[in-house]
Formats: C-alpha cells, sequence, structure tokens
C-alpha cells in the first residue's frame, strides 16, 4: 500500500504579484501558472476516472489508495482554482476572456473523454499524466526547487502539491497495470495523453505571454534535463514510480504539511 496522507489545506492568495519582472522570471513563471490553469479541469477528470475504475478494482488496498488519490488531487484543483482567480485578475479582460475560453475547451475534452471514450483509454491519460509532472516534480525536489517555486505567484501551494504528486505517484501507474497492464498501450495513448495536455499547457502560456508582450522562449537548465532524464525512463518496460529514488527533501515537505493541517485543528 502506498503511504498516502490526505491534508485539508487552503492556501489564502493574498499575497500580490506582479508580472513587472525580468523577462528571465517572467519565463520561468509562465508555464506553472499555464499548469495552474489547467488543474480545475484535469484533476477532477482523473478523479472521474478513478471512481470508473474503483468499480473494477479487485484489489481492496489499491482500491483505498485509488480514494486517497482522488481526495489529494481534489485538494490540489479547489486550491488552483483560487490561484486563477487571481492569476486572470491580472490580465485585460480581453486576456483574461481568452483564457476562460482555453479552459472551456478543455474542459469540453475531458468531459467528452470521461463520456465517449473507454476506461483503459481514461487511465491511460491518467497515468502519463502522472508519471510526466511526477518527473518534474522529482527534478525540481531534487535541485532545491521547492524553495525557488515558492517565488511563483501563489508562494506554497506548488511545494505542497508537487510533495503529494511524488507521495501518490504509484496510484495511476499501479491502476493501470491492475486493469490494463499491456506496455504498447502504456506507451501509445501515454505519449498521446501527454502531447494533448502540454499543448493547453502551450496555448495557456502564450496566451498570457501575448498578452504581456513577451516572447516564450524554450526552458533550458539543469533542472530542465534532470526533468528530461526522469522523463525518458518511465518509458522503460521496467519502469516502476514505486522503485524511483525520491530526493530526501520530499519527506520533510510532507511532513511540514501535515503539522500545517494539524495546527490548523
Ligand atoms: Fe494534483
Ligand atoms: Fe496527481
Amino acid at each position: 500500500m502506498a503511504d498516502i496522507t490526505v491534508r485539508k489545506i487552503r492556501f489564502s492568495f493574498e499575497e500580490p504579484f506582479s508580472f513587472e519582472v525580468t523577462d528571465a522570471q517572467l519565463g520561468e513563471m509562465l508555464p506553472p501558472l499555464a499548469l495552474s490553469m489547467t488543474m480545475p479541469y484535469l484533476e477532477p477528470y482523473l478523479i472521474r476516472t478513478m471512481r470508473t475504475a474503483l468499480e473494477h478494482i479487485t484489489d481492496p488496498v489499491l482500491a483505498e489508495d485509488v480514494r486517497r488519490f482522488s481526495q489529494q488531487e481534489s485538494h490540489h484543483y479547489r486550491n488552483h482554482a483560487l490561484l486563477n482567480d487571481q492569476i486572470r485578475g491580472q490580465f485585460e479582460d480581453a486576456a483574461a476572456d481568452a483564457l476562460r475560453a482555453i479552459e472551456a475547451d478543455l474542459e469540453a475534452d475531458y468531459q467528452r473523454f470521461t463520456k465517449t471514450k473507454s476506461l483503459r483509454f481514461n487511465v491511460a491519460y491518467a497515468e502519463g499524466f502522472e508519471a510526466m509532472t511526477c518527473s518534474f516534480a522529482l527534478a525540481m525536489a531534487e535541485h532545491g526547487g521547492f524553495a525557488t517555486a515558492e517565488m511563483f505567484p501563489g508562494g506554497e501551494i506548488w511545494a505542497w502539491h508537487m510533495a503529494e504528486e511524488i507521495e501518490h505517484r504509484t496510484v495511476a501507474f499501479d491502476v493501470f497495470q491492475h486493469l490494463v497492464g499491456s506496455y504498447p498501450y502504456r506507451v501509445v495513448f501515454g505519449t498521446w495523453a501527454q502531447y494533448h495536455y502540454l499543448s493547453y499547457i502551450r496555448r495557456f502560456a502564450r496566451c498570457m505571454a501575448d498578452s504581456l508582450g513577451y516572447e516564450l522562449t524554450r526552458p533550458r537548465g539543469e533542472m530542465h534535463r534532470t526533468t528530461l532524464r526522469r522523463y525518458l525512463r518511465t518509458w522503460s518496460p521496467r519502469y516502476d514510480p514505486a522503485k524511483v529514488d525520491v530526493p530526501d527533501c520530499v519527506e520533510g515537505l510532507l511532513a511540514r504539511y501535515s503539522a500545517m493541517v494539524a495546527a490548523s485543528g
């Protein structure tokens, strides 16, 4: 059984933020902001998928992991929805409307996937998304990136979310193995899922960049190379997220957020 703790946290997002930063800082800010914009649509879709998967899961231990996974994702997207209100509020009306239009497209895609696609497709999508974002979260942790992430708009939401993504990293993979178990299917549809998801990250980021008169550049640097290295390993037939090395700082962060919940009563 995965060791997954559900932490009911709500961040306040009262800290104002500004886009009056250097081009380099803006280049670092926009991808996470784009990621945040997808969360209130992506994570409910994952939860719907897992709710259907639960009807077919015969392993009670995995079923409990799935319930906790869904509860964690639920707290994630509720916080991101609050952050996204703040993000939209930073833009002119036309740009905020353009962001809302992309959000509507994404929601329509995910509702369509839930209604018309097979469970194996939706489970492969979930696993493709989780494998990719966990690679990113692990690379951030490896490079002390959680401290950097606190400088993004939204502050601590990033460290909390990424740490919990690492904590529940085995669940979508285990569900896929339990219900589908086909390596070629995982590669084909997991890659498609990542392409689909990243196309929306690009749309959101480009919309924000255009409104700010900024030209998007490709991410570079050591952390991005580590992300790529970890991501490529997820395509091995021997890949198992239970066996990936997790940087020491993650445990401390999870303890920090458990304590935060306990302190809030
Ligand atoms: Fe999440
Ligand atoms: Fe997740």
